[in-house]
């Protein structure tokens, strides 16, 4: 679902925007995880990929902040996203940088790709846009054809606990040129029957001591370890091959009951 922005109180001086539709906000309290990402992909592709090869693909790239790392590591690269303001930034950080990927529009539910990749992405829980099951295994089915034999699918998201009562909070501050963002995530009470959880994000930009309030929200999927293990056996041209945690330590393995809800699956293509 895309996010909806409501317009920040007036006394903030109000602004309408969506999340994904200002990537220069995303990508300055994102960008600062993407080396330890880039490691890890690395890392996971070495460790349980079978295919040897150097061609990757990131459905939902967003901002480009992985797929221009990738290439600087000599990876031939394809991503595809939703949202045009997006994929303009993505394009524009690689012709600045110099960097050749191919960035194009495409759906997560429902995507093709004109050669298969040795690793596939898709981190920081994004894999919950895709509201219902159908897409969700359409997802992994056309990931799964997009991988060559061996070829891995590094999935990250967080778990639900249904019988969680309160709120999830998570705030990041990070600044960039000048520019301070704080983004401040609320998720609300998962409902089991529809495996829905509200989301709402409060975005603030200090820029030259003007300050700047978004907000908004939208719906995740929700999926407790049991669920999200259901939906993975139901794509047999998939294999979970490991369980990691998003420290991006291939050093530490998780489990599916050490209680710690942000998981990282490796699957790799039969
Ligand atoms: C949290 S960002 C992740 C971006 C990037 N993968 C990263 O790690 O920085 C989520 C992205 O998913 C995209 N998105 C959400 N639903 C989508 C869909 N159904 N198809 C394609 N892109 C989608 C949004 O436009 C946004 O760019």
């Amino acid at each position: 679902m895309k996010p909806r922005t409501r317009e920040a109180p007036a006394a903030a001086g109000p602004a309408r925007i969506d999340w994904y539709d200002v990537p220069r906000l995303y990508d300055i309290v994102f960008d600062v995880g993407t080396r330890a990402e880039a490691d890890f992909l690395e890392a996971c592709a070495r460790r349980y990929g079978r295919s040897r090869g150097q061609r990757a693909l990131e459905p939902a790239c967003g901002s480009g902040r992985l797929v221009a790392e990738l290439v600087r590591r000599g990876w031939t690269v394809r991503g595809f996203d939703r949202n045009a303001h997006m994929l303009a930034y993505a394009r524009q950080r690689l012709a600045r940088a110099g960097l050749v990927a191919t960035v194009v529009r495409g759906d997560l539910a429902d995507f093709r790709v004109p050669r298969r990749v040795d690793l596939a992405h898709c981190l920081v829980s994004t894999f919950k846009y895709l509201l219902d099951e159908q897409s969700a295994r359409s997802h992994l089915e056309c990931t799964a054809e997009a991988l060559l034999p061996g070829g891995i699918y590094v999935l990250g998201l967080h778990l639900t606990t249904y019988r969680r009562t309160t709120d999830e909070r998570e705030r990041w501050v990070e600044t960039r040129g000048g520019v301070t963002v704080t983004s401040d995530m609320r998720v609300g009470r998962p409902d089991r029957r529809t495996r829905l959880e509200p989301v709402v994000t409060r975005i603030t930009e200090d820029a030259g001591g003007v300050r700047r309030h978004y907000e908004s929200t939208w719906d995740f999927r929700t999926y407790s370890a049991a669920e999200l293990r259901t939906l993975i056996a139901a794509v047999p041209a998939l294999e979970l091959v490991a369980l990691h945690d998003f420290d991006h330590d291939l050093a530490q393995r998780s489990t599916w009951t050490d209680g710690r809800l942000d998981k990282i699956v490796v699957l790799r293509r039969r």
